[in-house]
């Protein structure tokens, strides 16, 4: 009973920021995002009737308790829906820095889902698939289809129907990501306690959910019309007036660093010497610049002048969760 499953982060380019029921996860907004190409996380879960408890290791080392225990809690939820009762050693690695804001949450219960329901005998279509990874992270829901991606918030009070859906095939339009780290560091705040205190306490939140829907359409309709500047100019108006609710909050979650603000002024920059490129920024330092494959040399050179930046990845649009033959 193993199986082994490979899934991409995602960036979101609408941003879902607040949950409407926490102990199901979900969300209190819709989102639109773009599934990566050459990052990914590949998850191998094994279930062993003689395991007295669940294990997780994670980039070749044991796992923390608590990290252990948000594995433990999503196989509860396949353990219960195969009705199985055996504990599972899961392997998981990242080819890319954990926990510092590069969305590895999303492809690590992308990955999970779909090679822990594999696992436990259970053969989901990709709409199960993402409700159940959306219970281990609210951005792994997406993370189950490639190119662009688009998570509908739902109604029903079961989630049933908070899923994602495919808006388009990576091939519908050839753009690139620069994913630009400024640190390797893992953050401080995490998404679910930075969403919380935007939740209760940022004037702005109410706002935030007001213009929501608005938002979602006109991106989706940017996309779907290969409207580059329109899609830009949205995904950058987005981060802002989400990283404005983390701003205003008490206590105020700052996710940025020095070389953040840097990498903004420079994209605005270059807007201004007439190439097209735009930004966006989750819950942490790194910044996500997206732009069409010509421009890519020019934008990187910019890049170069800012110290402190610690690496850039250019990647593409990426695929859809798959399980692959296990290697071990
Ligand atoms: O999936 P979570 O719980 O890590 O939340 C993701 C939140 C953002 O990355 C900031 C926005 C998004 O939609 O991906």
């Amino acid at each position: 009973m193993n199986a082994t499953a490979i899934a991409h982060p995602n960036i979101a380019l609408i941003k879902y920021w607040g949950k409407r029921d926490k102990k199901l996860n979900l969300p209190a907004v819709g989102s639109i995002s773009i599934t990566l190409d050459d990052l990914f996380t590949e998850t191998t879960v094994s279930f062993k009737g003689d395991s007295e408890s669940d294990c997780l290791i994670l980039n070749g080392r044991r796992a923390s308790r608590q990290q252990e225990n948000r594995v433990s809690n999503f196989l509860n939820i396949i353990r219960r829906k195969a009705n199985i009762d055996c504990r599972a050693e899961v392997v998981s690695r990242n080819n890319f820095p954990t926990g510092a804001g590069l969305a590895s949450s999303a492809s690590a219960f992308a990955s999970l889902a779909l090679a822990g329901s594999q696992a436990a005998g259970l053969s989901f279509g990709p709409s199960q698939l993402s409700e159940l990874a959306r219970r281990g992270s609210g951005s792994a829901a997406r993370s189950i289809f490639g190119g662009f991606v688009e998570m509908i918030k739902g109604e029903k009070a079961d989630g049933s129907d908070a899923v994602a859906v495919q808006l388009a095939e990576p091939v519908f339009w050839e753009l690139n990501w620069l994913v630009i780290i400024t640190t390797e560091e893992e953050k401080k705040i995490g998404s679910t306690d930075g969403m919380s205190f935007s939740e209760k306490t940022s004037p702005y939140y109410p706002v935030w959910i007001d213009e929501s829907k608005k938002d979602i359409d006109e991106m989706r309709s940017a996309i779907l019309n290969r409207d580059f500047p329109k899609m830009g100019d949205l995904m950058e108006f987005n981060c802002m007036k989400m990283h404005a609710l983390t701003l205003s909050s008490r206590p105020p979650v700052f996710y940025w660093n020095e070389v953040t603000l840097a990498i903004i002024h420079l994209i605005q920059e270059l807007r201004l010497q007439k190439i097209p490129v735009y930004y966006t920024i989750d819950a942490g330092p790194q910044v996500k610049a997206i732009c069409r494959p010509n421009d890519v040399d020019r934008i990187k050179e910019g890049l170069e002048t800012i110290p402190g930046i610690k690496k850039i990845i250019k990647t593409g649009l990426g695929q859809s969760a798959r399980l692959i033959e296990d290697r071990k």
